[in-house]
C-alpha cells in the first residue's frame, strides 16, 4: 500500500489559461509544453488503515489548510476509483522553488497521481493517468507523458489528457530560468484563470489558439527555432495581455521581468537562438538551443534583477521510483 513516484514540472510553449469546466479542469484551449529534466518532485504515498485523516508533508514540513485540502480532495478521486476508504500519508519534496512561476503543482499532482494509484495496485494507461492528474491541477496532465507534450483539450474527463508529440532527445533545447523572486505568487493560477473570461481579449485568444498550436507543433517537429520563438513569444504575450485586461487586472510580471524579456529580444536580434516565455509568476523562462546555453547564462548573470539561474533540458514523464 506504498509507492513513490517522480515527476518533473513542465513549461508551456502554448499556454493553458481558462477552463470550460473549472472543477474538472477541462481547458478552453489545447496547450503544448516541455517536461523539465533535473527539476524534480518526489512523492511517496502510504495508505494506512490506522489513519483518521490524510496527512501531508511538503519539503519535510507538516502541511494543514489549503495544500492538505487540495491533496485530500485529489486522493478522494483515487479512493473512488479504488472503491475504498483508507486515508494516506503523503510525503512530497521539490528540488526547486515552489509557487514562483515554475509550475510546482504540475509535477506535484503528476507524481501524486502515479504514486497513489500504484500504492493501490492500479496500472492506469498513460492517457487515463494524465486525465487523473489533470483533476489535481490542469497542467499536471502534461507532466505524465515524456518530452514535448500536447494536451488535447477534449470536452469531458476521459478525453482531456496529454500525449507526447516528441521524446526528450528530439531537440536539444534548454530552458534557462531566470529567478527574479522566489516568494509565493499573490494570485494562484486557479483564481487567476477564473477571471480570464472577463478580458475582452480572451475570446480571440481561444479562437486563434488552434493556429498557434499547429505552428508550435510543426516548429518543434521540424526543429525550426525561428518559427518556434515567434509563436512562443506571441502566445505568452497574449496570455499576459488577457491577465492585464481581466477584471480585476492581474500583473504577474515585475519590472525585472520586463527588463529580462527585452534583453533577450535584443540577443535574438543579434542572431542568437533564444526566446522567452513567462507563466503566472515573475520569473522568465529563456528557451534556447543547447549551444547558446553558456552565452545565455553569462549574459543573465550580468542582467540586473536576476537572482539565480536554473537550467533544465528536455525531461522524461512521471515514473515510479525504486
Ligand atoms: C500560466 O495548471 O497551475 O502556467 O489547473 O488551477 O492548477 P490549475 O492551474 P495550473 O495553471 C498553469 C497556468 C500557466 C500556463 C500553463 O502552464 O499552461
Amino acid at each position: 500500500m506504498k509507492a513513490t513516484a517522480l515527476a518533473h514540472p513542465n513549461i508551456a510553449f502554448i499556454k493553458y489559461w481558462g477552463n470550460l469546466d473549472e472543477n474538472l479542469h477541462i481547458p478552453a484551449n489545447g496547450s503544448i509544453s516541455l517536461c523539465l529534466e533535473g527539476l524534480t518532485t518526489r512523492t511517496s504515498v502510504l495508505f494506512d488503515p490506522s489513519l483518521e485523516h490524510d496527512h501531508l508533508t511538503l519539503d519535510g514540513q507538516s502541511m494543514q489548510g489549503e495544500p492538505l485540502v487540495r491533496v485530500s480532495a485529489f486522493l478522494d478521486h483515487v479512493r473512488r476509483l479504488a472503491r475504498m476508504n483508507i486515508y494516506a500519508q503523503v510525503n512530497s519534496g521539490n528540488n526547486f522553488p515552489s509557487g514562483a512561476g515554475i509550475a510546482s503543482s504540475a509535477s506535484a499532482f503528476a507524481a501524486l497521481a502515479l504514486a497513489a494509484t500504484s500504492a493501490l495496485g492500479f496500472e492506469l494507461s498513460e492517457p487515463a493517468l494524465s486525465s487523473l492528474a489533470r483533476l489535481g491541477s490542469g497542467s499536471a496532465c502534461r507532466s505524465i507523458p515524456s518530452g514535448f507534450v500536447e494536451w488535447l483539450p477534449g470536452t469531458c474527463h476521459a478525453d482531456s489528457y496529454a500525449i507526447s508529440i516528441a521524446p526528450p532527445c528530439h531537440w536539444d533545447l534548454v530552458d534557462c530560468i531566470a529567478i527574479v523572486d522566489r516568494s509565493h505568487k499573490h494570485t494562484g493560477s486557479a483564481r487567476g484563470m477564473a477571471l480570464a473570461h472577463t478580458s475582452p481579449l480572451q475570446a480571440e485568444r481561444i479562437k486563434t489558439a488552434p493556429g498557434r498550436l499547429d505552428r508550435c507543433r510543426q516548429a518543434i517537429l521540424k526543429h525550426d527555432f525561428d518559427a518556434f520563438a515567434d509563436v512562443v513569444e506571441e502566445d505568452s504575450d497574449l496570455m499576459h495581455a488577457v491577465m492585464r485586461t481581466s477584471t480585476p487586472p492581474l500583473a504577474y510580471m515585475q519590472p525585472a521581468t520586463h527588463r529580462i524579456v527585452a534583453a533577450v529580444r535584443n540577443w535574438r536580434k543579434e542572431g542568437h537562438a533564444v526566446c522567452t516565455t513567462v507563466d503566472a509568476g515573475p520569473n522568465v523562462h529563456i528557451l534556447c538551443l543547447a549551444d547558446e546555453q553558456t552565452f545565455v547564462q553569462t549574459r543573465l548573470k550580468e542582467t540586473p534583477g536576476v537572482n539565480e539561474v536554473l537550467t533544465a533540458k528536455p525531461g522524461s514523464g512521471a515514473c515510479l521510483a525504486v
